[in-house]
């Protein structure tokens, strides 16, 4: 049992805070957010994430979870600190390190053991954990052994904790062999395959991991859209694609692009790394360009189907930018509703979680519904734009029963087209035949 403190409790810190408490370690996490920190007190996560109450709860009356906004309190007994503060992209598109800096600096003022591993988290651009080892050794208060692992995180929103219990790897990254073992103790108990490699290529690996993800996701929407053009089934493709081990089944489903607040923020700092180290990056930007265009492909085709979208009645189901989750950054919903709007478009939005979020960014452009009936009721088209269950169990007959005529563009695939075919909708999805 180690006396564990967590620096920053966003999703990444407090998956990490509770799941740690859950396998028998002394967890402290500390935030700057005071509100956060009394929210999770009180036993409330500030955000979704599916099982995360419940442990938060148990872990917190067990005694084995503590929340504190006080540094000193948060640091003073800590023997392995991981720092899971936020890595934004700064103005210019690089990677805005200032919150780690600041982190770094909090934990060489306040920590008092002889021995200590600093474990980051966070994703941050190769050669930042060493950056981090220098700030704290120049700022150091007390005489500290310190020494510096990287961790990267591989987490998905919405299964955090069921991929804590079982991911397909940890990663654990170091230049010192003590403290890589150290840190592979702690994470033996979960009982997933542990890969020791040095500080700079554990950095590359998360970098390039959500890369190589976000790569196969425009490759398999790019794919889609010409099986469109031919005729082919793009389910039916990456079905057969993915019988291939070399491929893999993953990460090849069609729709409108990724969002959310990794792969985009990650590959464009990809790009960034590569230029300050003098070369291009030419598939990435590829994968974001792709990306780009995705997003409006829904929209292009209801603009096909009607000429121009104005003073249309549009429905867009989902606002989060994935499913089991209450998160709008970067969500391509989000992008298209603004986008409907600005062509003169009337929409109204429904999500099971996400309403207030996305309230908050998208304000009184679009109207919101507290259900899918609402939502559809008299309008032109539908929308679907995040793959949440409710909406693929929602009865098919009401789009016929609450719609003007009944037209669904499908970014999720939600429906198969056997279902479908069964109805008298007008269906549009991603690399799929039309049906009428
Ligand atoms: C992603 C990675 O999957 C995690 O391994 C990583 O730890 C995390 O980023 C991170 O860096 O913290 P996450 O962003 O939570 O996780 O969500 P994903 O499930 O990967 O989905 C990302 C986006 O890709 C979503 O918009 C999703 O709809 C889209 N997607 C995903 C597709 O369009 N097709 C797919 O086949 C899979």
């Amino acid at each position: 049992m180690k006396n564990i403190t967590i620096v920053g409790t966003g999703h990444v810190g407090l998956v990490t805070g509770v799941t740690l408490a859950e396998i028998g370690h002394q967890v402290v996490c500390y935030d700057i957010n005071e509100n956060d920190i009394a929210l999770m007190k009180a036993g409330i996560s500030p955000f979704y994430e599916p099982e995360l109450t419940d442990l938060l709860k148990k872990n917190l009356n067990k005694g084995q979870l503590f929340f504190t906004g006080d540094p000193k309190l948060a640091l003073v007994d800590a023997e392995i600190i991981y720092i899971a503060v936020g890595t934004p992209t700064a103005e210019n598109g690089s990677v805005d390190l200032s919150y780690i800096k600041e982190a770094a600096k909090t934990i060489a003022e306040n920590i008092t053991k002889q021995e200590v591993i600093v474990v980051t988290k966070s994703t941050v651009p190769v050669g930042t954990n060493k950056l981090i080892q220098q700030v704290i050794v120049t700022n150091l208060t007390n005489e500290v052994n310190v020494n510096i692992v990287s961790n990267p995180e591989f987490l998905r929103e919405g299964s955090a904790i069921y991929d804590t219990f079982s991911a397909d790897r940890i990663v654990i990254g170091s230049d010192c062999e003590k403290a890589a073992s150290i840190i592979e103790e702690i994470h033996r108990p979960f009982g997933i395959t542990i890969f020791i490699t040095d500080l700079l290529s554990a950095e590359m690996i998360k970098y390039s991991s959500n890369a190589f993800l976000a790569t196969k996701i425009s490759f398999i929407n790019e794919i889609a859209n010409l099986c469109e053009k031919v005729g082919a089934n793009i389910e039916e493709v990456a079905h057969g694609m993915g019988l291939d081990f070399r491929i893999g089944t993953q990460f090849l489903k069609a729709g409108i692009g990724f969002g959310g607040s990794c792969f985009p923020k990650d590959t464009r700092g990809l790009i960034q790394q590569a230029t300050e180290a003098g070369q291009s990056l030419e598939i990435l930007e590829a994968v974001i360009k792709v990306n780009k265009q995705q997003k409006y492909s829904l929209m292009n085709k209801a603009k096909q189907r009607f000429g121009n979208l104005k003073d249309k009645k549009i429905a867009i189901l989902g606002l989060a930018f994935k499913p089991n989750t209450n998160d709008v950054r970067e969500s391509i919903a989000i992008d298209i509703a603004s986008e409907l709007t600005m062509q003169g478009a009337l929409v109204t939005a429904y999500d099971p979680l996400a309403l207030e979020e996305a309230k908050q960014i998208l304000g009184e452009k679009i109207q919101y519904a507290l259900s899918i009936e609402e939502a559809i009721t008299n309008t032109d088209m539908v929308f679907i734009a995040t793959d949440w269950d409710e909406f693929k169990d929602f009865p098919l007959e009401k789009y016929e029963m609450l719609m003007k005529h009944p037209i669904i563009f499908d970014g999720k695939n939600s429906y198969s087209l056997d279902e479908i075919s069964e109805y008298n909708i007008e269906y549009y999805s991603v690399g799929r035949p039309f049906l009428n």
